[in-house]
């Protein structure tokens, strides 16, 4: 089984960027104890990161032959993005949407998702351990839906 977790705009900044909301805990720590927790659980795990929407859609389009799933975190494309929307399905793989804060519990404009429209299911408000959560996620619904 074979896994892209794939996180969008300013999540490279993971730990410095605004800690009160997303913690201080780095996209590689997070990496780190993804991996750690794929070796138990026999998946192979990919990480990849981009800031441009266009980036983005090359890795989900690059997922379609070669992973059984996506977790996604778009960030702010989120709430925007009609192409991430359409790449997602275009994709035919199972696809989890995360966000390490609790999204419906901030500004209005983080409430509409064009991802969750098209996604297995959402995980939010978790901090870093929402990426595990989505492992497990993931891997239980490749079990039950295969
Ligand atoms: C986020 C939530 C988004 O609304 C925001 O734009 C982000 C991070 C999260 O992980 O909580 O960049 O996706």
């Amino acid at each position: 089984t074979s896994i892209l977790i794939l996180n969008g705009p300013n999540l490279n900044l993971l730990g410095k960027r605004q800690p009160h909301i997303y913690g201080s805990t780095t996209l590689k720590d997070i990496e780190d104890a993804s991996k750690a927790l794929a070796l138990d659980k026999s998946v192979t795990l990919s990480f990849e990161q981009s800031n441009s929407e266009g980036e983005l859609i090359d890795f989900i389009h690059k997922a379609r032959n070669t992973q059984d799933g996506i977790i996604l975190n778009a960030g702010a494309y989120t709430h925007t993005s009609i192409a991430l929307m359409d790449a997602i399905s275009s994709a035919e793989i199972p696809t989890i949407e995360l966000h390490l804060s609790n999204v419906h519990a901030r500004e209005e404009f983080r409430h509409t998702s064009y991802i969750a429209k098209v996604a297995v299911g959402v995980i939010c408000g978790f901090g870093a351990y929402g990426y595990l959560m989505a492992i497990d996620a993931m891997l239980n619904h490749l079990q039950n839906h295969d």
